[in-house]
């Protein structure tokens, strides 16, 4: 979640969807409800508190994704600096929450996930879902023409 840019712009886009946004951090839960109350969002996004799905037992029609996908202890960019831990690092591989969700997306049968991920994952994310039974994986590049994130569609 973060600042709460993709469920705003998400609301933004599909004027009749509700959305609901779920962070670890109050912080950022706390930044992020600064901006949907800016653009008058707050009857459409809902924050909630928690990790990964769990603070959601509600049918999930569309989950999206900008988790932190980085390796643990890799030494990053300056300009980088200012971003808190928990926003970049994903664990010892660095992909363990992307593959969370996945787990979460298969066992909760949500139709459609898009996720960004790290410009190297792809092959690990393929393998990972190498026995998903009739689900269509696609990938797609960012503007530097990195892979950099996917959907998976049932
Ligand atoms: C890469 S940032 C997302 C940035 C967001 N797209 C934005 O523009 O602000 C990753 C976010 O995931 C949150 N996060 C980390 N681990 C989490 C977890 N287990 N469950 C929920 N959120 C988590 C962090 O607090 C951080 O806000």
């Amino acid at each position: 979640m973060g600042s709460g840019i993709i469920s705003i712009m998400l609301a933004k886009k599909f004027k009749n969807a509700k959305f609901i946004a779920v962070d670890i951090s109050q912080d950022a839960l706390d930044i992020a409800k600064i901006n949907i109350d800016k653009f008058g969002l707050e009857q459409r996004i809902e924050l909630r508190l928690g990790s990964l799905l769990e603070p959601i037992t509600e049918k999930i029609d569309y989950l999206v994704s900008n988790p932190p996908y980085i390796e643990d202890g890799v030494m990053l960019e300056s300009n980088l600096d200012y971003e808190p831990q928990n926003a970049l690092f994903g664990g010892e591989i660095g992909d363990e929450i992307i593959k969370a969700l996945l787990d979460e997306v298969l066992k909760r049968d949500i139709k459609f996930f898009s996720c960004e991920m790290g410009y190297d994952q792809k092959d690990k994310i393929t393998h990972y879902l190498r026995n998903r039974e009739g689900r269509e994986l696609k990938f797609y590049k960012d503007l530097a023409n990195f892979d950099r994130g996917f959907t998976l569609k049932a």
